[in-house]
């Protein structure tokens, strides 16, 4: 259970859940300190005094006090100019051109639930199973407000927050920052972990120091990005697998973000997170409120492995929605690797006539199929069917496919224009740019201002008359460039600033209108793989494609690395060809099977030019993973091994019972040691079935099991166990 108090004899606010423990305090003249974040404090009783020094060069907001600075405290939504010379959470412009804000308490509550944030991708819960706690501040000069906002849910040691600014004054006034959450860490030695990267090798496990200094993880690029993920940990140094403390910070927006670390010169560490103040400003009027995105805080005293497993759970039952949330996600052929924009209605009709056989369950068409596009220069925005290619419309390979009991699917990519297409012609005023310069292409195509009401209407319309043109189960969302020139001509001189994230907010509203109209379509995002895979987005969209790499070897990194935020079940990953197409790398099928099952599978190569060898074991492999899809996509991932040259993962199902584990061993040597793996997470005292062998729990997870020897590189080996028998 989670519960939030207030103590009024030493003015203390308590959030605790699921053994964690969050603590904060009104100090001195209503100031709001940061006390504590970590593992759970039953008996709280004043430990933590907030340090009082007179210290030489922090000033004093009370001169008669000089051994209070805000300088030197830990504070809970910093601001500027004001005693503290840290990295600030907050950053208004008021009408007198001022930055100085000075927000005092005002007045709490706490409530059941959990407030909808307007427009956003939100984490939720029933009513009963999460509690908010809203401090409302006052600034002390203006009528401006700032409720920040804390929810804990019963069952996880996760927490999320916002804030809020009200303006009650006459005046209009400027957001130039307004971060999600501040964390002031008190001199502890931390190192932090984040998800970098770029296209093709996305989301890479980054560990380093953190140093005296700033140091920023963030997105100018329009979106979340391939190059840095809206994801940061904070650990204890020595922190692994299974112990060490653990804070992480996931923030629920797909625009530009950023996360400010700072080590102060006493060793504090000061993080945020929000919105990215680089790109962003918005005017607030007179009575009117702003609020960022949410952040999700996670903390885990026993390493990264159930800081993740808790992430994941969440994900899936308190951050994904729709009717597919808890649904088995349908093994795909997607036509891209096999055809590229060279298709026509026959050769679809054979990959669909080969995948049925094969037991693959949706087909999906990607690029191509529409306006004149048969490459990459042309037609984005003109979505109507090309009649050359598919001279029966989407309609006539939709029903051809169901016919062969697959469900099917379509790439779109509604967010942009190209230059060669009908729609430029009519409105080139509807591409974001600035008047008078360039409008620098990437891909040959340019972004829709989706800060324009009047487009994201269009977007709307023309992907819900696609979507009620034919009988379509499956769109894949595809967003293939990173924003220049990022200013709408539709908003004044003092909104500009506004446009990157008016365009997100666009963005959600088009996909929250479509989804809520055709609940029963399987959105999948993209943005050249995964380069807007955050938790925004897949509150909107449940499944998001990780990668355009598809070679098995560098899928085990991406993969990994995905995997310390987000489900198995929200990461697809497919089958191709060899060579591999983006690195020319050699591998079995095997290989390329057993690491796609450990995310939402599919295949994405030319099936018909598979030979017999291979179609039977695609089949075979199209079988095992119906068999085990629910252990991946329901259950609970345990990385037992990330090494230089060996990788495996575990999946334990929902009900405990069924056991898949992948080991991967990438690159082989002559007289090879004997290798061992300890399983992780099994009952002790229970026994599992492996072939035609029983082990026990503990014999599994202390002794472990011997991995066969697999000559060659690139190998991988793959076992089932079910729970047999539970000793008393
Ligand atoms: C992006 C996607 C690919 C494919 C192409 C089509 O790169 O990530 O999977 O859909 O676009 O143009």
């Amino acid at each position: 259970m989670s519960h939030i108090t207030f103590n009024e004899n030493n003015r203390v606010f308590h959030i605790a859940s699921h053994g964690m423990s969050y603590i904060m305090q009104l100090f001195k003249e209503d100031y709001l300190v940061h006390l504590y974040w970590g593992k759970e404090v039953k008996n709280y009783n004043d430990s933590f005094k907030v340090g009082l020094v007179d210290r030489a060069f922090s000033p004093n907001p009370n001169a008669e006090d000089r051994t209070f600075s805000l300088d030197t405290v830990p504070l809970e939504y910093p601001a500027f100019g004001n005693t503290d010379f840290r990295t600030p959470s907050i950053r208004l412009r008021m009408k007198d051109g001022t930055h100085i804000t000075d927000f005092r308490y005002e007045s709490h509550k706490i409530i059941s639930g959990k407030e909808k944030l307007v427009g956003y991708g939100q984490t939720y819960a029933d009513k009963e199973d999460v509690e908010t706690l809203v401090i409302t501040l006052k600034d002390t000069l203006y009528n401006l407000y700032l409720d920040l906002s804390y929810s804990v849910f019963n069952n996880y040691p996760i927490l999320t927050r916002h804030s809020v600014i009200r303006n009650e004054s006459e005046d209009t006034i400027y957001i130039e920052k307004l971060s999600s959450c501040n964390i002031d860490f008190r001199n502890e030695n931390l190192e932090l972990i984040h998800l970098s990267g770029a296209w093709g090798n996305e989301r890479e496990l980054t560990r380093q120091s953190i140093e005296k200094g700033n140091f920023i993880i963030d997105s100018k690029r329009g979106s979340s990005s391939h190059h840095h993920n809206p994801f940061v940990a904070l650990v204890d140094k020595g922190t692994n697998e299974t112990s060490g403390n653990a804070y992480a910070l996931n923030l629920v927006y797909s625009g530009d973000f950023s996360s400010e670390i700072e080590k102060d010169s006493k060793g504090n560490i000061r993080t945020n997170m929000g919105l990215n103040p680089f790109t962003f400003t918005w005017k607030l009027d007179s009575k009117t409120q702003f609020s960022s995105p949410e952040v999700v805080m996670v903390f885990s005293s026993s390493g990264l492995g159930s800081l993740s497993r808790d992430l994941h759970h969440f994900y899936r039952h308190h951050l994904i929605r729709g009717n597919h949330q808890h649904k088995e996600r349908p093994i795909l052929i997607n036509n891209w690797e096999a055809t590229y924009f060279n298709f026509n209605e026959e050769k679809l009709k054979n990959l669909a006539d080969v995948s049925s056989n094969l037991g693959i369950e949706l087909f999906v068409l990607d690029d191509g199929w529409f306006g004149k596009r048969n490459n990459d220069d042309s037609s984005l925005g003109d979505w109507f069917v090309n009649r050359e290619k598919l001279p029966n419309g989407l309609e006539g390979i939709s029903d051809y496919v169901h016919k062969k009991n697959m469900s099917f699917g379509i790439w779109v990519e509604p967010e942009m224009i190209s230059v060669n297409s009908e729609l430029y012609n009519k409105h080139p005023e509807w591409c974001l740019q600035v008047e008078g310069r360039r409008k620098s292409e990437s891909r040959n195509q340019l972004i829709l201002d989706l800060a324009n009401p009047q487009v994201c209407e269009y977007i709307y319309e023309s992907m819900d008359s696609v979507l009620t043109s034919a009988k379509i189960d499956y769109i894949k969302w595809d967003m293939n460039r990173n924003m220049t020139e990022a200013y709408s001509l539709t908003l004044p001189y003092e909104q500009k600033l506004e446009t990157a994230h008016r365009y997100i907010m666009g963005l959600y509203d088009v996909i929250e209108r479509l989804t809520k109209k055709h609940p029963n379509v399987l959105f999948e995002s993209c943005s050249g793989g995964g380069g807007r895979f955050d938790p925004g987005m897949l509150y909107f969209m449940p499944q998001v494609w990780t990668s355009d790499n598809t070679d098995a070897i560098a899928r085990l990194a991406i993969q990994n690395g995905t995997s310390m935020a987000y489900p198995a079940i929200s990461m697809g990953a497919h089958v191709s060809a060899i060579p591999n197409h983006q690195i020319q790398r050699v591998t079995d099928l095997k290989t390329r099977g057993d690491v796609a099952m450990a995310g939402t599978f599919g295949y994405e190569l030319d099936l018909t030019q598979c030979t017999k060898e291979e179609q039977t074991e695609i089949s075979q492999q199209v079988k095992e993973y119906k068999k085990l899809r629910h252990i991946v996509q329901f259950g609970d991932l345990y990385r037992l091994r990330y090494e230089n040259n060996e990788v495996s993962w575990q999946f334990i199902s929902e009900d405990k019972t069924e056991v898949l584990v992948t080991f991967v061993k990438k690159l082989g040597m002559a007289q090879e040691p004997f290798m061992r793996l300890k399983l992780d997470g099994l009952d002790e005292s229970s026994l599992y079935q492996l072939d035609n062998k029983i082990f026990g729990g503990d014999e599994l997870m202390n002794i472990g099991l011997d991995i066969p020897n697999m000559d060659g590189d690139f190998k991988t080996y793959q076992i089932y166990l079910k729970k047999v028998q539970t000793l008393k």
